[in-house]
């Protein structure tokens, strides 16, 4: 369906836990997870979330967390997704540790594509940002996803002086895998305020002074704002995501669902509409149908125009990361 400004929103990303079993410090350093399973959607209450967002044309989901495979059964939740009539696509991002071990389950689901999330490749710096020695378990997780011919996406967020010299090797996967690796600037949610990234702009310059024959990839990659470039002689492309200096809010496509069963517009904001007042109001039938999508319709309507992240005080989002998925 349209916003009020016009975009057509057919995307959404689905937050199914808030726990991860990393600790990633510009996301969740604590490792606190405040909130009981009761008060998590089951996956009947996504489902019929999902497909009340279909009804109002929103195609593609992207299953995140937390960490989404860390709550058992997330499989079958996908293939439950895949079966809900007009949905096209669901993906997932994954920081993947876990996603060598289940991603039998995950392809027999139906899974169409993958985002890895990995900030380096030196394993000792892995700890240091992730809080956990488990390197070797995402790089194969990787090879596992490519030798089975899932599309895969690395998402990497530099840090600057943490792992901002790492870009090149970083981007080098893409050389001889046939995988895309996106950049994505640090943003002022959660413990992101905290930590300085590096902007895609200066990154893209390194790149241009490096490879003189760099060129705009057109193509589209998924559903995302990434930018892409190719260079000459690479399996993959680059992509760059830059919601700080590159604000793409006009061409916004996307709302998000927190684990809560929250509707949440825009990254920036706090502002939600809290769908498990109806999804757990006893109702059934067409009343309950309708109620669910006139609160989704609401809110996907209502979605802010921009976002605010160059006025770091007018942010009024306050959780973390791992509550809203990425
Ligand atoms: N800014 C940008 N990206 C972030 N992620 C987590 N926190 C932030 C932040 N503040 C990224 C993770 C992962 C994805 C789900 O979101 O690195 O790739
Ligand atoms: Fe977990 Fe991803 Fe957050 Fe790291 S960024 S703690 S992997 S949810």
């Amino acid at each position: 369906m349209l916003d009020q400004f016009g975009r057509t929103i057919d995307y959404m990303r689905v937050s199914i836990t808030d726990r991860c079993n990393l600790r990633c410090r510009y996301c969740m350093p604590d490792g606190i997870s405040l909130v009981s399973m009761r008060e998590i959607m089951t996956y009947e209450e996504i489902v019929e979330t999902c497909a009340a967002a279909v009804r109002l044309g929103i195609r593609n989901f992207k299953i995140t967390g937390g960490e989404p495979l860390s709550r058992l059964g997330c499989a079958g939740l996908i293939a439950s997704l895949k079966k809900v009539t007009g949905v096209e696509q669901v993906t997932m991002t994954t920081n993947g540790v876990l996603l060598k071990k289940y991603l039998p389950e995950l392809l027999a689901a139906g899974l169409d594509a993958v985002n890895i999330s990995l900030d380096t490749l030196d394993p000792a710096k892995f700890e240091r940002i992730t809080g956990r020695n488990m390197l070797g378990e995402v790089l194969d997780s990787i090879d596992a996803a490519l030798n089975s011919g899932l599309r895969t996406k690395i998402n990497v967020v530099l840090q600057q002086g943490v792992n901002d010299d790492e870009w090149f090797r970083l981007a080098s996967l893409a050389e001889y895998k046939m995988l895309d690796v996106r950049f994505i600037e640090m943003m002022p949610i959660g413990y992101g305020k905290n930590v300085t990234g590096i902007s895609n702009d200066i990154l893209r310059a390194r790149f241009s002074a490096s490879f003189p024959e760099i060129e705009i990839d057109p193509s589209v990659h998924g559903n995302g704002p990434a930018e892409y470039v190719r260079i000459p002689g690479w399996m993959g492309s680059i992509g760059f995501i830059s919601a700080i200096h590159g604000k793409f809010c006009g061409s916004c496509s996307r709302v998000r669902l927190t684990s809560r069963g929250r509707l949440k517009p825009c990254l920036c904001y706090g502002e939600t509409i809290d769908l498990l007042p109806v999804l757990r109001a006893g109702t059934a039938g067409t009343e309950r149908k309708e109620a669910l999508t006139a609160a989704l319709r609401e809110g996907i309507f209502r979605k802010p125009g921009q976002h605010c992240f160059e006025n770091p005080e007018m942010v009024t989002e306050t959780a973390r990361m791992a509550d809203i998925g990425g």
